[in-house]
């Protein structure tokens, strides 16, 4: 099993959402795990409850520092608790662009509506004045359009004669409980399946000049139009339980330093491995994707033939 999605999760009160998150994590087969819970507010309920449970916390206000700079502050917290994830929880800050661009597909929040339906604040209000019989809540991804971005999972929740705000809300909280710890291990689960890492592959591999794909002993195999294969993906490939990324390295010497400097992410390919080519793992639970897009690069300039290798990129 790959290492665990390491999850921060963002708070500005109670935290209910970040508990429920929490305890479901609490399971062996849990795929993530709640490394960091961060809060702009010092006061925050939830904060307590993090405490308790021996979870690191990071909590500043922000009042007095511009957007941007605060959350420069809570991504350098993010990175030094190596997360890999964010789980926005209650969390009543608007997030600068910058921020919401660097979590790009790697950010959730939850909203008790059935977005698109009923953005922003006083949702409850909103379900009960329009009227309506049925709300629920929204599991979806961030990005820079407040409660946007792609759902990923909803609940659907009845609204009962009689409901007030209060009722409402306090029924549609306990499908939140439920459906967050679930939709996340989904996502993090999703992007750690061969699948979806070859999808990627894929697309940086055939960005290249005159790329090409062909299968190759059963492996998807990367080749230049009028030149040689530049990669190939290996899954499971010789029963030994390894995805990973094969790329020419220089020569065995190369492959030997590689290995060497860091033997958790390289290793010498089984058929390639005397011809200097360098496996880079795929499963380890965090991909660097431009480390990997510099390596296909160099591959395909030593594949290509001349007359392409030249190119300027
Ligand atoms: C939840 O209703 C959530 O949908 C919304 O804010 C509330 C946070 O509650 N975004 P809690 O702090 O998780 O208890």
């Amino acid at each position: 099993m790959p290492d665990k999605a390491r999850v921060g999760v963002l708070i500005s009160g109670r935290g209910s959402n970040m508990a429920a998150l929490l305890y479901a994590s609490r399971a062996d087969d849990c795929a993530y795990e709640i490394v960091l819970v961060a809060s702009n507010n010092p006061d925050a309920p939830g904060l307590d409850l993090a405490r308790a449970e021996g979870v690191r916390t990071f909590a500043r206000a922000h009042r007095g520092i511009d957007r941007a700079a605060f959350d420069d502050l809570i991504h350098a917290e993010l990175d030094r608790a190596g997360v890999t994830h964010v789980a926005l929880a209650g969390y009543m800050r608007l997030l600068s662009p910058a921020f919401v661009a660097k979590w790009q597909g790697r950010m959730v929040n939850i909203h008790p509506s059935l977005l698109p339906l009923h953005k922003g604040l006083h949702v409850h209000e909103g379900v009960l004045a329009a009227g309506e019989t049925v709300s629920g809540c929204t599991v979806h991804l961030v990005t820079a359009k407040l409660d946007d971005g792609p759902a990923l999972g909803q609940t659907r929740v009845a609204v009962l004669p009689g409901d007030t705000p209060d009722s409402l809300a306090a029924r549609i909280l306990i499908a939140e409980h439920q459906l967050y710890p679930r939709v996340l291990a989904q996502l993090v689960t999703a992007e750690t399946a061969p699948e979806a890492i070859l999808a990627r592959v894929r697309t940086l591999a055939l960005a290249l000049p005159e790329a090409e794909e062909k299968l190759s002993h059963g492996a998807p195999g990367f080749f230049v139009r009028g030149g040689k294969f530049f990669g190939y993906f290996s899954y499971d490939h010789h029963h030994d339980g390894v995805t990973g990324l094969l790329v020419k390295a220089s020569g065995v010497e190369e492959q030997a330093m590689l290995i060497e400097s860091d033997p958790d992410l390289y290793y010498r390919p089984a058929y390639l491995g005397p011809s200097g080519w360098i496996g880079i793992r795929l499963d380890t639970g965090t991909i660097d994707w431009t480390h990997i897009e510099g390596w296909l690069t160099r591959s395909w300039r030593a594949s290509a033939p001349k007359r392409l290798a030249i190119l300027p990129f």
